[in-house]
């Protein structure tokens, strides 16, 4: 059975307590990564990374630079999403993909490939908040993907990012935006936190 996106936003809720005792196979921790790529990115540049900590070492390292945050140790898995700050440079392989399967020319992939060159090169801050925007977004999708699969997720940026890089040999380009734990939930959690009322965050205009 499936669950819709509705049903998902309105389930899903920021876990803290996981059970320690499950895990997740790999066949599932890729099928989560496969969904939350399918989330947008400015060009189509796909400038995240996923690191999936699932060993108890892993964990250990991670909780260390996650400011002892018990859910990495107890959470089946819990990704490190990246942002990758140097996408224009490594764009050829997407180039290659929009070529060869999505139907564009290659006239118009190199018109496409020069304005994120033209966007990215030597702009460190458009760098930066392409870097942050993918992740989130990709980070979201993977939660509401866990969600939709039955399982239960937490983000977190309660992180050391230089001891979250050091510990994972993350090159310098590789930048940690957001911890995701999925897992199954334990007893304990609370319920999903109340939010503001729409006429307080809404303007229509
Ligand atoms: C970017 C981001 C960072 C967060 N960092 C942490 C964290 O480090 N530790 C934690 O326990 N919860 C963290 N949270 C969870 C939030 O506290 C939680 O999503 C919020 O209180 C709303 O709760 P709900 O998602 O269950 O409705 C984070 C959430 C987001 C989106």
């Amino acid at each position: 059975m499936t669950m819709s996106v509705k049903s998902a936003l309105e389930q899903r809720t920021a876990i803290n307590y996981f059970d320690a005792s499950k895990s997740l196979t790999e066949q599932q921790i890729e099928e989560l990564v496969r969904l939350a790529t399918l989330a947008p990115t400015a060009f189509n540049l796909q400038n995240w990374h996923f690191v999936a900590v699932q060993s108890d070492a892993a964990k250990q390292k991670l909780h260390a630079a996650a400011y002892k945050q018990q859910k990495v140790l107890d959470a089946s898995v819990t990704f490190i999403v990246c942002g990758e700050i140097e996408s224009h440079k490594n764009f050829d392989r997407v180039v290659k993909t929009l070529v060869e399967r999505g139907g564009v020319s290659e006239a118009d992939a190199a018109v496409w490939k020069g304005k994120v060159v033209a966007t990215h090169e030597n702009n460190p801050t458009t760098q930066h908040a392409e870097a942050f925007r993918s992740a989130s977004l990709g980070a979201m999708a993977l939660m509401l993907a866990a969600e939709e699969q039955g399982l239960a997720s937490g983000p977190m940026s309660g992180f050391d990012p230089a001891a979250v890089s050091a510990a994972f040999d993350l090159p310098a380009t590789r930048i940690p935006v957001m911890l995701v734990s999925v897992g199954y939930a334990a007893e304990g959690n609370y319920p999903q936190k109340p939010r503001l009322d729409v006429a307080q965050v809404l303007d229509i205009v």
